[in-house]
């Protein structure tokens, strides 16, 4: 009687097993076909955006009346090929009205030059209004200068940038399209954030965090004038309201004017920037802020900036914005 018992026990113990083997085939099989399914759509609709259908089909412009455009403003310094280079490029974008070229070089642009940004921003514009290409020389060699009010400036958008990054035309329509959404926050590629350090006691002392850190908490507080967009509006408060000891710092210190325009931009709206995902290619030299010992510097500026301001201005978030076509789920 025990011996049928226990016969009988572990043939219901094998059936069970076989049953829950199969069942885990079963949802690899599932789970394999989803995989396929998935891999072929992501396959469809890179073939489709590469043959230009997807960008057709699902044209905002079809929408909307044309709006006013955007001004380029590009720093630059002593680099004439990576000038040339991004000039040319961003010439081509959609929607690009006019083109300022801050320079603070002790010697004004030569005429090859002039002649050639010229020619490079009309031969782009084909079919379009003609892009506006100048130059604001400045006598000084200041960061400052990259800020400076410009009074006849033909657009209320100004796109902030570097002369060695280069954005798809796409990604900045995108960030321009963001920004009109939203026309009083900076609207940028490059974030960064700012966190209290609490080994300093009060609360009252802040570090500034990398792109490490934004990648790591999914959280930032600025963007990075090398590539952002705001409105012309900023340049003025820039230009006229900043306290004079931090122009003079950002001068001194030849760093930091993008922390202070953040700084400006959140005391002025008490709200957070928009970052804008993007493909980003630098066709320069690295730049210094990859480096290690950078971020020392950055943080002594956050906190002499929050002693001028009598408060930390600059607000948190994670949101970020992408273009829903090339996004895969919503
Ligand atoms: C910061 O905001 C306050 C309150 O709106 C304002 O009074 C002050 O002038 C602003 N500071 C700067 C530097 O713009």
């Amino acid at each position: 009687m025990r011996g049928s018992l226990l016969i009988h026990r572990r043939g219901v113990q094998r059936i069970r097993q076989l049953a829950i083997s199969a069942i885990g085939s079963v949802k690899i099989k599932i789970l394999l076909c989803c995989c396929i399914a998935f891999t072929l759509l992501a396959l469809a609709t890179r073939a489709a955006s590469f043959m230009g259908w997807a960008d057709h089909a699902v044209s905002l412009d079809r929408f909307s009346k044309p709006r006013k455009g955007y001004t380029i403003l590009m720093n630059t310094w002593k680099r004439y090929d990576l000038l040339k280079q991004s000039i040319s490029h961003y010439s081509s974008c959609g929607r690009l009205e006019s083109i300022h070229i801050v320079w603070s070089e002790p010697n004004p642009p030569s005429d090859s030059l002039k002649e050639f940004l010229n020619h490079a921003a009309q031969l782009n514009s084909r079919g379009r209004q003609k892009i506006d290409l100048r130059f604001d020389i400045n006598e000084e060699d200041s960061l400052n200068n990259r800020f400076k009010e410009i009074k006849d400036l033909k657009t209320d958008s100004v796109f902030s940038i570097d002369d060695d990054i280069i954005f798809p035309c796409s990604t900045v329509e995108l960030a321009f399209d963001v920004w009109q959404s939203a026309p009083d926050a900076m609207v940028g590629f490059v974030p960064r954030i700012h966190w209290v350090d609490k080994s300093k006691g009060n609360g009252e002392h802040f570090i500034y965090g990398g792109w490490w850190s934004v990648w790591w908490t999914g959280t930032y507080s600025m963007v990075l004038s090398k590539a952002a967009f705001f409105h012309r509006k900023y340049l003025s408060l820039y230009t006229n309201e900043m306290p004079a000891s931090i122009k003079e710092y950002v001068s001194r210190n030849r760093n930091c004017e993008d922390i202070a325009m953040s700084f400006l931009v959140a005391n002025a709206t008490g709200a957070p920037p928009i970052w804008v995902k993007g493909k980003i290619f630098e066709i320069g030299s690295t730049g210094i802020s990859s480096l290690g010992g950078h971020n020392e510097k950055r943080t002594q500026c956050v906190n002499r900036f929050v002693d001028e301001f009598g408060r930390m201005p600059l607000v948190s978030t994670s949101v970020k914005a992408v273009d829903s076509r090339s996004a895969w789920f919503w």
